[in-house]
């Protein structure tokens, strides 16, 4: 299998991981969160500069670290797709200058993917076909994994992603950025149970809800007038911990609930998630419950493959190539692109 040195910078952190098959050799992650807590959200432009700023210690920190040099490197790899597209461009630009110096193959890596391969990583036996929730920032999506480079999307949001409804929850109650990990720690400290909210149910023109896929637009607004009538009503200042656990309730629940038709539905014994979202402890708990009731194995990465790093890029990364999937230097970066179109990436290795 080929060793990868991959390089992610798909929005607010810089990451770079040596690789090999789903081996981490080394993983370096320069975050930026404390840059954009101050504006309540990751700036552009911002995150641009600081990745330009920091890209060339993280990679020769991730050599230092995996006590490597060029020549026990079989190719370079950086995100290309989806994310920011100034952010994107400093990371695949350095991978392949990279490639280039060193001659080295170089491979385009689809971020969604590499939050798929992060179960790999510390799943040594786990094989294709499982469905994977994509819970992150920018993504919820339920895909059936059928092969490297094979997927379908079974289920996704319509409006606003799981992370994104964290966040935004997190802002209307005055809790700083990102919100995922605050209204996870306050939430347990509150009663799930104090207000009931929505499960994100989108309907059907003929009637019921659509089993797989859902909305978090519409739970953030009602947050945001329980928050007001609770305001009107006066009293000791907001349940902060109550409104974050049954915002929490909700989406975990919402989640579990369509993970779980999902797989009953594609026949798939095995459900694994990605993303920053994968992290909080209700979804982890609801989703587990749930597997265990059904007899499926439910899989969750350790924290630190959940939120964005390059180890699950490169994991990608050592897959492809060892397929003989290379990308051309030509390869732009793209603010969007499904998850179903990765082998648009790659060319056939001469
Ligand atoms: O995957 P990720 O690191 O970046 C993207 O690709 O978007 O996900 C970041 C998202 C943020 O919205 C953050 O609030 C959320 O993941 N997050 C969490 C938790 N930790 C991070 N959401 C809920 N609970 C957490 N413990
Ligand atoms: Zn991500």
């Amino acid at each position: 299998m080929a060793t990868v040195l991959a390089i992610e910078t798909s929005c607010d952190e810089t990451a770079v991981a040596i690789v090999n098959n789903r081996k981490v050799c080394s993983n370096i992650v320069a975050s930026q969160i404390p840059v954009h807590r101050q504006y309540g959200g990751v700036v552009p432009e911002v995150a641009s500069r600081q990745h330009v700023e920091t890209i060339n210690d993280c990679v020769a920190e991730a050599l230092q670290e995996a006590q490597m040099d060029w020549a026990e490197i079989d190719g370079i790899a950086a995100t290309c797709a989806p994310g920011l597209v100034g952010a994107l461009l400093v990371g695949l630009t350095a991978a392949k200058t990279l490639a280039i110096v060193h001659q080295k193959p170089f491979v385009g890596v689809h971020h969604l993917e590499g939050h798929i391969y992060a179960s790999y990583l510390s799943e040594p036996d786990l094989q294709p076909p499982f469905l994977c929730l994509l819970v992150s920032g920018g993504h919820t999506s339920f895909i059936y994994v059928k092969d490297c480079g094979v997927y379908q999307t079974l289920g996704e949001t319509r409006d606003d992603a799981a992370g994104e409804a964290f966040d935004k929850v997190a802002r209307l109650l005055n809790l700083g950025y990102p919100g995922g990990p605050v209204i996870d720690k306050l939430a347990r400290e509150g009663d799930a149970r104090a207000f009931p909210l929505p499960e994100g149910n989108v309907g059907l023109p003929g009637g019921g809800y659509h089993p797989y896929d859902s909305s978090f637009s519409g739970l953030k607004t009602a947050v945001l007038r329980l928050v007001q009538k609770l305001q009107q009503q006066g009293g000791e200042g907001l349940p902060v911990r109550d409104i974050a656990a049954s915002f929490q309730e909700s989406v975990a629940r919402s989640l579990t609930k369509r993970a779980i038709a999902c797989s009953c539905d594609y026949n798939l014994s095995t459900i694994t998630v990605g993303g920053g979202v994968a992290a909080n402890s209700g979804l982890r708990a609801h989703l587990q419950a749930a597997g265990a009731n059904r007899n499926l194995r439910v899989l969750f990465p350790p924290l630190k493959f959940c939120t964005d790093n390059a180890a699950m890029i490169g994991c990608a990364a050592s897959d492809h190539l060892s397929r003989g999937h290379t990308s051309p230097l030509t390869l732009g970066v793209q603010s969007r692109l499904a998850i179903t179109d990765v082998m648009q990436l790659y060319q056939a290795s001469v």
